[in-house]
């Protein structure tokens, strides 16, 4: 069967990492999550004190970038990829609500996101790849056989990152939580560099009052459908 590059995009907490991760298991290909990428690079500012007096110091990270390796390897307990930072795992720290606070900043740097989108393209240039992110469809593979831009309304969004954070065993209050959706659905799809925004060629999907097995569904539907034409 041909293999292709699946790009999923959408807001956060709109459940598309669960989908992708999901769809990569099924078909047997590979899940990157590219979030998981900018939250890494904000985790390391955090703990090299580039991020101060309610700023990021853009110099000292342009010139720390070299010095960020970031790796996935497969969790075999969760069966899903964990993201390393040089080599030590911090699938958890990247998930916390600090750094939440801050990679919608770090993600619209120009530089940041040109180093990100060079590795990403790197890792799905042999295809059989399924990559979530916001500017997948858009600029990582514009060419993606298949599109998918997912969508809920913020309050069914901040509901499951709160379900999410509790289950972690992490505090999280419902306003807090939904207050940074917002923030960060603003600064994602009205920053400069790569605005979060739909591929004209991708496939809407608003998932707010879908259970997860009915996506998974309709997911392996499009797949089907495309990898059969
Ligand atoms: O999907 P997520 O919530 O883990 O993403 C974290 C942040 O990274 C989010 O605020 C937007 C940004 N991001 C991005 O700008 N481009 C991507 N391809 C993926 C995420």
């Amino acid at each position: 069967m041909k293999k292709i590059v699946i790009a999923i995009d959408g807001f956060s907490s709109s459940g598309k990492s669960t989908m992708a991760k999901d769809l990569a298991k099924e078909i047997g290909y590979t899940y990157i999550d590219t979030g998981a990428m900018y939250r890494a690079v904000t985790l390391y500012c955090m703990r090299n004190k580039l991020i101060k007096d309610g700023g990021i110091d853009e110099k000292a990270l342009q010139e720390s970038l070299s010095d960020i390796r970031l790796t996935f390897q497969l969790n075999k307990d969760t069966g899903r990829p964990d993201t390393y930072l040089n080599g030590v795992n911090v699938e958890k720290e990247i998930r916390s609500m600090e750094v939440a606070g801050w990679v919608s900043a770090v993600a619209a740097l120009g530089f940041v996101r040109r180093e990100l989108v060079a590795k990403q393209q790197e890792m799905g240039k042999a295809k059989g790849i399924v990559m979530d992110g916001r500017d997948i469809g858009t600029v990582v593979f514009p060419g993606a056989e298949l599109k998918i831009f997912v969508t809920a309304s913020p309050e069914v969004r901040a509901e499951r990152r709160v379900e999410e954070l509790i289950a972690k065993g992490e505090k999280a209050s419902y306003e807090e939580v939904l207050e940074n959706v917002k923030k960060r659905d603003y600064i994602d799809s009205t920053r400069k560099e790569s605005p979060l925004r739909q591929a004209g060629d991708a496939l809407a999907l608003d998932n707010s009052y879908m259970s997860i097995p009915d996506q998974k569904k309709w997911l392996l539907e499009q797949y089907y459908r495309v990898v059969n034409a």
